[in-house]
């Protein structure tokens, strides 16, 4: 019997994809007070609420761990929700470099990484991307793409380069909201994704593919990259 006032809703409307996803990350993710200590930091700062989901910071976490990454590198920090999920992946003795433009964000980030007791294995960058990657050292095992979609290319290209053969690549933001299908739009956010994930196709330093989704993002999906 359903309890009064919690309506299912099962069309395939945002707000089920809402719940849903809701539901699943109650028994997958689970109550994570320093993850959500991170949001409540982020949301207090006036931050922008387009961190990943939690089941998507779970599904990054495990692939970190399922590849055996020990350095990652992630471009566009923001309040630094999505670093913990990769920090705690890379165990002792790994390390997250992450790149942030906002210093506002980078403040708010470094307080919550700190909080979470994985800042020893975070180095946050602070600059745009296209000024901070050429002074890094290669090697990284997993890259995980989710800032400005317009420099999408730029970070795939530095993706490839900062990485080897073996490194996941991970673009998020694939699908905002069908708008991808608009061969025509003006929205550089989405011409910077189909443009990112016109390289994933072509580009032979990658095999790619896409994966959907839907849920408390409305509907988007990340790529997948192999550097070959
Ligand atoms: C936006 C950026 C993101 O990284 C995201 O996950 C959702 C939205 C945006 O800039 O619109
Ligand atoms: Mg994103």
């Amino acid at each position: 019997m359903m309890r009064p006032g919690l309506a299912v809703v099962m069309d395939s409307t945002p707000a089920a994809w809402s719940q849903a996803d809701d539901y699943l990350a109650d028994l997958l993710v689970g109550h994570d007070p320093a993850l959500e200590a991170a949001l409540a930091a982020q949301r207090e700062a006036g931050l922008p609420a387009i961190e990943v989901a939690p089941v998507a910071g779970k599904l990054l976490h495990l692939l970190v761990r399922l590849s055996g990454a020990r350095r990652v590198l992630e471009i566009g920090t923001l309040g630094g929700y999505s670093t913990i999920w990769l920090a705690r992946a890379v165990g002792d003795g790994g390390r997250v470099v992450t790149i942030e433009a906002e210093e506002r964000n980078a403040a708010v980030a470094r307080a919550s990484i700190d909080a979470a007791g994985v800042g020893d294995r975070v180095d946050i960058r602070i600059g745009r991307g296209a000024d901070v990657l050429p002074t890094l050292v290669g090697g990284f095992d997993v890259v995980f793409i989710d800032a400005d979609k317009e420099s999408n290319t730029v970070y795939l290209d530095w993706a490839a380069r900062l990485g080897r053969p073996g490194t996941l690549v991970v673009l998020d933001n694939i699908g905002r909201d069908g708008e991808i299908l608009r061969e025509d739009t003006q929205d550089t956010k989405v011409i910077g994704t189909r443009e990112g994930l016109r390289m994933l196709g072509e580009d032979p330093r990658f095999d790619a593919t896409a994966l959907q989704t839907v849920g408390v993002k409305g509907w988007d999906g990340v790529a997948l990259a192999l550097v070959v």
